[in-house]
């Protein structure tokens, strides 16, 4: 596959290959101190980007107009479809053939699996996933890549194991490929009606992994290298009370710690209702806000490839 993503889509992650990901990785670290503020860019001036938030957002929408701002560029859209003419029945389809005549690539959030690939076709410009319904969150998945690769300084070989909702978590369901793609060996922790969909299981099985499935966080624990921690999404249960039976299944607290390798990282996508205790953000292991701001050179790097402006 081509390192050259100009006018690409980003839907999926099964859309890249790990020689794609490792470019977008590569120039992502480049883009560092322009994310801090240390140097300046334009390398975007004159470009707009549309950002289209049909769910809310803080870290996604708010990263991807930092990073189209360090880079001169500018953004356009909305947080919230209650004020967009969605509110008066338009079309999804409607929506972005309008966005895509105000703008140069279009990032759409949706509470629909599958709503980012049906924008790409009536989009001209190209449409970033930034998650659909229990979908896809590719570039989420790049900035945890990223993460891992800056703190452990490699992926592969490292232990990662993913402990919440896994059924509706999109950000498990992008990385979980991309890291048996890197090598990583996996386990996942989930109750079983949250567990890992047999879609992303089949497809890590086929790259020649045989992940661990458990209930209980207790002896993954204490060998992994990497923990990430999710929400269990409570927005995507159709049974409320069916959310309220394993809401609170997991806290990672200072208790759980204590036998955990000296230099296990925890990642969290964010954010965060009370899977991880507030004391854990003082240890050493707590990677989640870095994580966050990981958001920006990712996706500066990734914008700069689909617009044109890196190769
Ligand atoms: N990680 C993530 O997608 O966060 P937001 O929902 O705040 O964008």
């Amino acid at each position: 596959m081509s390192t050259d993503f100009k006018g690409m889509d980003v839907v999926s992650i099964r859309d890249f290959s790990r020689e794609q990901i490792e470019h977008v990785l590569r120039l992502a670290e480049k883009m560092v101190p322009i994310a801090k503020g240390e140097e300046r860019s334009v390398m975007l001036e004159g470009r707009i980007l549309g950002t289209v938030f049909y769910e809310p957002s803080t870290r996604t929408r708010l990263s991807f107009e930092s990073a189209m701002s360090r880079l001169g560029g500018k953004c356009l859209g909305f947080g919230e479809p209650k004020i967009s003419s969605v509110a008066k029945g338009e079309t999804l389809a409607d929506t972005i053939r309008m966005i895509d005549s105000y703008c140069d690539a279009i990032v759409l959030r949706h509470t629909q699996e599958g709503a980012a690939r049906l924008a790409g076709h009536f989009a001209r410009k190209p449409v970033i996933n930034a998650g659909d319904g229990a979908g896809q969150h590719p570039t989420q998945t790049m900035l945890d890549l990223f993460t891992i690769r800056k703190e452990k300084k490699k992926i592969e070989g490292n232990h990662v194991v993913i402990v919440g909702d896994l059924k509706y978590g999109r950000t498990v369901h992008s990385l979980s490929e991309a890291l048996a793609m890197f090598g990583a060996e996996l386990t996942f922790v989930a109750p079983p009606n949250l567990q890992i969909p047999k879609e992303h299981l089949k497809a890590i099985e086929a790259m020649g992994h045989k992940p661990k499935i458990s209930s209980t966080l207790g002896e993954a624990l204490k060998d992994a290298d990497v923990l990430y921690v999710t929400r269990i999404q409570k927005e995507r249960f159709p049974d409320l009370a069916e959310y309220q039976k394993v809401a609170g299944t997991y806290r990672i607290d200072m208790p759980m710690l204590k036998d955990v390798k000296s230099d296990l990282i925890i990642m969290h996508p964010l954010p965060r209702v009370g899977e991880i205790a507030p004391e854990v953000d003082e240890t050493p292991h707590a990677k989640y806000f870095e994580q966050a701001f990981n958001g920006v050179p990712v996706r500066m790097a990734l914008l700069g490839l689909v617009l044109g402006g890196l190769k």
